[in-house]
């Protein structure tokens, strides 16, 4: 294939304007995917993404149109999955950035064009939703000239009416550069994700930079130093489609038939000779962190292997062995948020099996004890005593909200309660405003016991749903922070232990076991839950012991036999209490942190 027949493009967006949905068109439209075969949000491939309406993935799809092929890699919406984001555009050359017209421009439309732009690409702006009866597109438009200081064609569509969206492959043959890599050059190729394949092996997902590969040749990873032999090459149709060979511009997948998935990273080059490396990718940095442990240890093996390869397929995945006095063996694992958390979870459920006891997310803080080095913390257990040591940080973060302005009141109010500090606003299109403020990271990612969700839903909450925001880890702040853990039944619950401000201590406390009493199950005698801080208890609730019905077989009032069964069920009560033995399912640990 010719590389001036080439396009390779990306659809970027705040999360819901409708990416997915105008894939689904170019799919219906390019004859890519059978009518009969066809259903919405289409490269939403995962069960999970389809069940909870997001992208989760970025997922690239080949599509052929008047001559031209056209890669489209899809990507995610959500600001935890923004390290997809920027993945998917080191492979492209172009992205159509689209806007909700009954939205206007959100946060993440600005942080997701910023990532373009960085990339040099060349932007499509598009304006969706045009059919419904919310949409503002003339102030839409303004917001968009504004953002990209550009007079030229702005298309106006209907993803789910399919109204102009012909028009939008138009431009991107027009406007998106056709791939300019060297073909009769050594081949090297650009790692952008992968996954493993049971016979295959990694399969590495990748954009063709220059020269040619088959079946058979021998491929090098740069960094990791990894050598295989091809298995097989092809491109996404979107399923692995096999192919004869891959050359310069293209985007497909390389078979490696390695079993060791620590050998394959994203961002790492591969080639068939001896080369420079492509500039690769930045770390993800972690916003929260939580330890992964199995509720069977026998389990810890299984669970190493099932995040390596999970890995694979989510590069944001960081994670290290650590063990617990309470815990046993287990991962300090990294997040870039706690929908990202919460989706690893899953998927190692689903995908692995696996049941997972999870301490509470926090994120990362400096200590410095006395007279030692200061040092990084991620859990609560790792907090000292507050006489022993001279100072705690807290990482801090520049946070961009996007409002139309009669919110603007109510969000600053919001950001205050927080501790936020004002840095800036600047007006957008007509009638919104981007507001800058720095914020602690703590408060802005983990949804406190007493509220209904993290900062972002109470942000949607005060602009009915309009705000939008996006962050980034600016700097570290010292802070009063203390540990707060919980006994059940008279134990410490490692993974309940949490770190808090010494001023919300009583309010968290008291929050955190009325939250645990309606999620740990009714055992045979009452648990006592405590909310302990320094020795002392500031909070306790009671879970009422489930009572088995030892006396429903007698009849009548026969009063002295039921008093003698209660009695004997009182003394089983007593011994199951001094074992100490509360059942906590697996589950509660990840509701605790839910909303
Ligand atoms: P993320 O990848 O999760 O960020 O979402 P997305 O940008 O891919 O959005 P998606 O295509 O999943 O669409 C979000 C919602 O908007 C879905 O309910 C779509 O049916 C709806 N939607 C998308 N395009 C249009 C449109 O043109 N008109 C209307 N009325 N609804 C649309």
């Amino acid at each position: 294939m010719e590389q001036e027949k080439i396009r390779n493009f990306s659809i970027i967006s705040h999360i819901d304007a409708g990416k997915s949905t105008l894939a689904d068109r170019f799919l219906e439209l390019t004859g890519t995917v059978e009518k009969k075969k066809m259903h919405a949000q289409y490269l939403d491939m995962m069960d999970l993404e389809q069940e909870k309406g997001i992208t989760i993935k970025l997922q690239p799809v080949r599509m052929e149109y008047n001559d031209y092929v056209l890669n489209l890699i899809d990507t995610p919406g959500h600001v935890d999955f923004s390290y997809e984001v920027s993945r998917s555009l080191a492979a492209v050359e172009g992205a159509v950035l689209l806007v909700d017209a009954s939205q206007g421009v959100q946060a993440q439309t600005l942080a997701n064009l910023h990532l373009a732009l960085e990339q040099n690409l060349k932007i499509i702006p598009v304006i969706n939703k045009i059919d419904l009866a919310t949409a503002q597109v003339d102030e839409t438009e303004k917001e968009i000239r504004d953002i990209l200081h550009d007079n030229g064609v702005l298309l106006k569509v209907s993803a789910k009416t399919g109204e102009n969206v012909e028009k939008v492959l138009g431009q991107i043959i027009k406007k998106i550069p056709s791939p300019s890599g060297m073909l009769d050059s050594p081949f090297r190729a650009l790692i952008f994700d992968s996954i493993y394949d049971l016979y295959k092996g990694v399969i590495l997902f990748v954009r063709v930079v220059d020269g040619k590969i088959k079946k058979g040749d021998e491929i090098l990873a740069i960094a990791s130093k990894a050598k295989s032999e091809v298995l097989q090459v092809g491109v996404f149709n979107p399923q692995l489609f096999k192919k004869e060979a891959l050359q310069a511009g293209e985007i497909g997948y390389v078979a490696t038939g390695l079993k060791d998935v620590s050998l394959c990273r994203v961002g790492d080059t591969i080639t068939t000779s001896n080369v420079h490396a492509l500039p690769g990718y930045k770390e993800p940095q972690p916003m929260v962190w939580a330890s992964l442990y199995t509720s069977k240890d026998a389990d810890f093996n299984k669970l190493k292997d099932s995040l390596n390869k999970l890995k694979l397929n989510d590069a944001s995945l960081i994670f290290e062995v650590e063990s617990s006095s309470a815990l046993g063996m287990g991962f300090k694992t990294g997040f870039l948020g706690m929908l990202h958390m919460e989706i690893v979870v899953e998927r190692l459920k689903r995908e692995y099996n696996i049941e997972l006891i999870i301490t509470s997310p926090n994120v990362v803080y400096k200590l410095k004890g006395r007279g030692k080095k200061e040092k990084e913390i991620y859990k609560a257990e790792d907090l000292l005593d507050k006489n022993l040591f001279e100072w705690i940080k807290e990482p801090w973060t520049k946070i961009e909200v996007v409002t139309p302005n009669k919110y603007l009141g109510s969000i600053m109010k919001l950001l205050e309660q927080i501790g936020g500090v004002y840095k800036n606003t600047r007006v957008l299109g007509v009638d919104r405003t981007v507001i800058e403020y720095q914020a602690p990271l703590r408060e802005i990612i983990i949804k406190k016991p007493n509220q209904t969700g993290p900062f972002y839903d109470l942000l949607k909450n005060v602009s009915s749903g309009f705000a939008s925001m996006n962050y980034e880890v600016s700097g570290w702040q010292k802070a009063d922070l203390i540990k707060l853990d919980i006994l059940v039944a008279g134990e410490k619950v490692e993974a309940f232990s949490k770190i808090i401000p010494k001023d919300r201590a009583q309010e968290e406390g008291r929050a955190l076991v009325k939250k645990l009493k309606y999620i740990i199950p009714p055992q045979l005698f009452t648990v006592a839950l405590q909310a302990v801080i320094g020795g002392k208890i500031i909070a306790r609730e009671n879970i009422c012991a489930k009572r088995k019905d030892v006396t429903g077989h007698l009849y009548g009032g026969d009063y002295t036999r039921k008093r003698k069964l209660l009695e004997k069920q009182k003394k089983g009560k007593k011994k199951l209490k001094s074992l100490g033995k509360v059942n906590i399912p697996a589950e509660a640990f990840l509701r605790v942190f839910r909303k």
